[in-house]
């Protein structure tokens, strides 16, 4: 795969798909704008090159044109950021995006209208790519985050030009993906959270093969000790799945991965409950009750499990986090891995969102910009848009 600084960019029409995804509140402000920031880098060079540069991202899920899934406020945002005019287009295809495009002089950067209020882009149609592709003469990718989608900005572009290369986040991002899981230095230990097992089931699957040590966390815990026979209240957890899970267990002690699961739990009578949080045993959950978050018995024992460890991948929060008095144990991991000697990676915006509410981002070695593509990697998948690039 080849990287910007292969490719000659100088007086050149840059096609860039970034993933620009940011979340927005009902006054369309940007609540958070990280992936933004983490595609300067990228378009910096491009225009330090004294190229001309076309950016497209989608918005949301719109289905068609939807003003509140508009880029103009990504547009402004970027322009802020990088001290320069950005031209917002009507669209992402047609004549004036065209010629809007052909204007541009060298430094100037044209950011296309979401490309999802095409229907063309989700069905990688390829008369769609073909009219997208005619904006640049190279191509450069930095969507990390999109790079599990076949969309037509992601792969039917791509495979339209000769010139073609990652950006400099979507390198990055590949690095430590390589550094992390591909490639770690022992012992590995994944941390993996969230809700559910069934989507995240393919994840442990192939970590079991690559993890020295797995420790879960979340509700997804829930489906494991259930599956052990225990009572779980009125937890949340997938019966379905007990037969997956214990099998898996199986899978993983074989491959001599450890495993670890809570020893307490911190229940209350429901996920709005104020004040009425305590942690059990995890042998003693009272009928009337969920868990919502692992205890402190158990955020001590994966302190002590995180040790040793010289690469940490954390995927997942442990507990309803969200609401304070759930919150700790995710707290707790995040110390723990914040302070951890080894490589440190983190991917999710779960995930994200908590480490950034703790302010303890500059402790960690790489926070991915990815949700779904993160997952997708931990899965064992190969990346279609990383694929498009080969
Ligand atoms: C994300 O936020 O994970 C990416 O931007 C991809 O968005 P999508 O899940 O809507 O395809």
């Amino acid at each position: 795969m080849q990287q910007l600084s292969d490719l000659n960019c100088k007086g050149k029409r840059v096609l860039i798909r970034a993933d620009l995804n940011v979340p927005l509140n009902e006054k369309l402000e940007i609540t958070d704008d990280n992936r933004i920031k983490e595609f300067l880098p990228t378009l910096q060079a491009v225009l330090s090159q004294g190229a001309r540069a076309t950016v497209m991202s989608h918005l949301g899920e719109p289905s068609g044109i939807d003003p509140a899934l508009s880029l103009r406020p990504v547009a402004k945002r970027l322009s802020e950021l990088l001290g320069t005019d950005v031209i917002l287009a009507p669209d992402c295809v047609g004549a004036e995006v065209t010629k809007l495009a052909a204007d541009l002089k060298d430094g100037q950067v044209l950011l296309l209208e979401n490309l999802r209020f095409q229907p063309g882009e989700k069905r990688n149609d390829s008369e769609f790519a073909s009219q997208l592709a005619k904006l640049g003469d190279v191509f450069i990718s930095d969507a990390f985050a999109t790079a599990h989608r076949s969309h037509a900005s992601m792969v039917g572009v791509p495979k339209l030009f000769k010139e073609k290369a990652a950006g400099l986040l979507m390198q990055k991002e590949m690095d430590y993906y390589t550094k992390a899981l591909e490639n770690p230095r022992k012992p590995l230990c994944v941390v993996i959270g969230g809700s559910k097992v069934s989507s995240k089931l393919n994840a442990l699957v192939n970590l079991s093969s690559k993890a020295d040590k797995l420790i879960i966390g979340g509700a997804m815990a829930n489906t494991f000790l259930a599956a052990q026979g225990l009572q779980m209240g009125r937890s949340l957890y997938e019966p379905d799945l007990a037969g997956k899970a214990l099998e898996l267990l199986g899978t993983l002690a074989r491959r001599d991965c450890k495993v670890y699961l809570p020893v307490d739990v911190v229940v209350a009578p429901a996920l709005s409950s104020k004040g009425l949080g305590r942690a059990v045993p995890v042998q003693e959950i009272p009928a009337d009750t969920m868990a919502l978050d692992i205890g402190p018995a158990t955020s001590l024992l994966y302190k002590e499990a995180l040790h040793s460890a010289e690469t940490i991948v954390w995927n997942g929060p442990m507990g309803a986090y969200e609401n304070e008095e759930f919150a700790r144990g995710t707290h707790d991991m995040c110390e723990a891995i914040a302070n951890a000697h080894g490589l440190t990676v983190v991917g999710g915006g779960d995930t994200d969102a908590a480490i950034h509410h703790m302010q303890l981002a500059h402790k960690f070695s790489f926070i991915s910009t990815a949700g779904g593509a993160f997952l997708a990697l931990l899965e064992g998948n190969s990346l279609p848009g990383i694929k498009a690039l080969e």
